[in-house]
């Protein structure tokens, strides 16, 4: 399914183009093909996007904020949607504003990801024809700009930050297009309740701190204290904006935002670091991203330092982390998730 995906995106690409626009997502693997001419790239994962820059391409990270754009600028914007469908209906709705008046929106995705759905909405918004082109489950819909509809699609107020209020779990600035957006990843909940023990200190914590894959801040926001030197990492541009819109209102004025690959691209170390690492890498390049955010923990922990991770009972967290750490420690497991204590990093 994902390679005729991928091959049909490469067919498009090949085609010679001006003004074309690639939007790009987690389900592109940076190495997909060289630069094309012709072809601007705007993503929001970082790790891609960089990975795309060290090869040529002209590529933008940013949250899909394509209002640089100007009106009816694109001849062609070329898109394999994304899993979310605030996220899709955003850049449908961007299409419509940038495209002229012979400009062409493809889709790209499978039946399962909703691209009938999507290809059948974006010719309502768009106005214009829809051709449509099958191989397996995997489709390719071509839409062309006539008169586009006045009413955008429903893309959830994409670009608002808005306040969430969750009632005893706290109340958080947040928006659409990052993981779990709306929502207190149980996980992390675990680990809060349980991490003034870990440590054995009394929340909120001091001194150097990391809140790894940080998503719109919540470990951070309450465990540490706002003295505290804090620095909140994530690859996804939603969640480094609302992590950053998050600790402004609470006052963190010391804290620092800053994108990686896993904490890649820090070079100070911490006395702890807090993370509940992402499942999957989408096309990860260098292996399971797990023993990535491992491996950087152990670049990033100081020597008397604590890492507190959170994972599913399933991820074999402690077995990934020997050779790694002298000291692992499963705190506590709660028969869905287990807090493992990562100390004493080897090396
Ligand atoms: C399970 S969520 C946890 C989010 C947040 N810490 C919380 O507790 O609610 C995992 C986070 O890792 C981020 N992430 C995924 N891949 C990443 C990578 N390669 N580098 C850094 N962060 C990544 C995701 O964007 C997401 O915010």
């Amino acid at each position: 399914m994902t390679d005729t995906a991928l091959n049909l995106l490469v067919n498009e690409l090949r085609q010679p183009a001006e003004r074309r626009l690639w939007i790009v997502d987690e389900n592109i693997p940076p190495q997909l093909l060289a630069p094309q001419t012709g072809t601007q790239v705007v993503g929001n994962r970082f790790d891609l996007i960089r990975a795309m820059r060290e090869q040529g391409w002209n590529a933008e990270l940013s949250d899909f904020d394509l209002g640089k754009l100007p009106d009816a600028s694109i001849e062609q914007i070329i898109y394999r949607v994304s899993k979310e469908k605030a996220v899709v209906h955003h850049l449908i709705n961007e299409a419509a504003r940038l495209l002229g008046p012979n400009g062409k929106l493809i889709l790209i995705g499978d039946k399962g990801e909703g691209i009938k759905t999507y290809a059948r909405k974006a010719q309502q918004r768009l106005g214009g024809a829809k051709a449509e082109q099958k191989q397996g489950s995997v489709w390719r819909c071509e839409l062309s700009v006539a008169q586009p509809a006045d009413a955008p699609l429903d893309d959830q107020n994409y670009a608002q930050m808005r306040e969430l209020d969750l009632k005893d779990a706290g109340q958080y600035l947040s928006k659409p297009g990052l993981f779990g957006w709306n929502k207190i990843d149980r996980g992390s909940a675990f680990l809060v309740e349980n991490l003034a023990e870990m440590l054995d200190r009394p929340l909120p914590v001091e001194g150097s701190i990391l809140d790894l894959g940080c998503g719109f801040g919540y470990l951070a926001l309450n465990a540490c204290a706002i003295s505290a030197e804090l620095t909140c990492t994530d690859n996804n541009a939603a969640a480094l904006i609302a992590c950053r819109a998050n600790l402004e209102a609470r006052g963190y004025t010391h804290a620092q935002v800053v994108a990686s690959d896993a904490g890649d691209t820090l070079q100070q170390r911490f006395d702890t670091i807090l993370c509940n690492p992402p499942f999957h890498a989408g096309f990860g390049v260098e292996g399971d991203l797990t023993d990535r955010f491992l491996q950087q923990t152990q670049r990033l922990l100081t020597p008397n330092g604590t890492a507190c991770f959170v994972v599913n009972l399933h991820i074999p967290l402690e077995r990934k982390a020997q050779g790694l750490f002298a000291q692992i420690h499963c705190h506590a497991d709660n028969g869905h998730f287990k807090l493992i204590q990562l100390s004493k990093p080897k090396g």
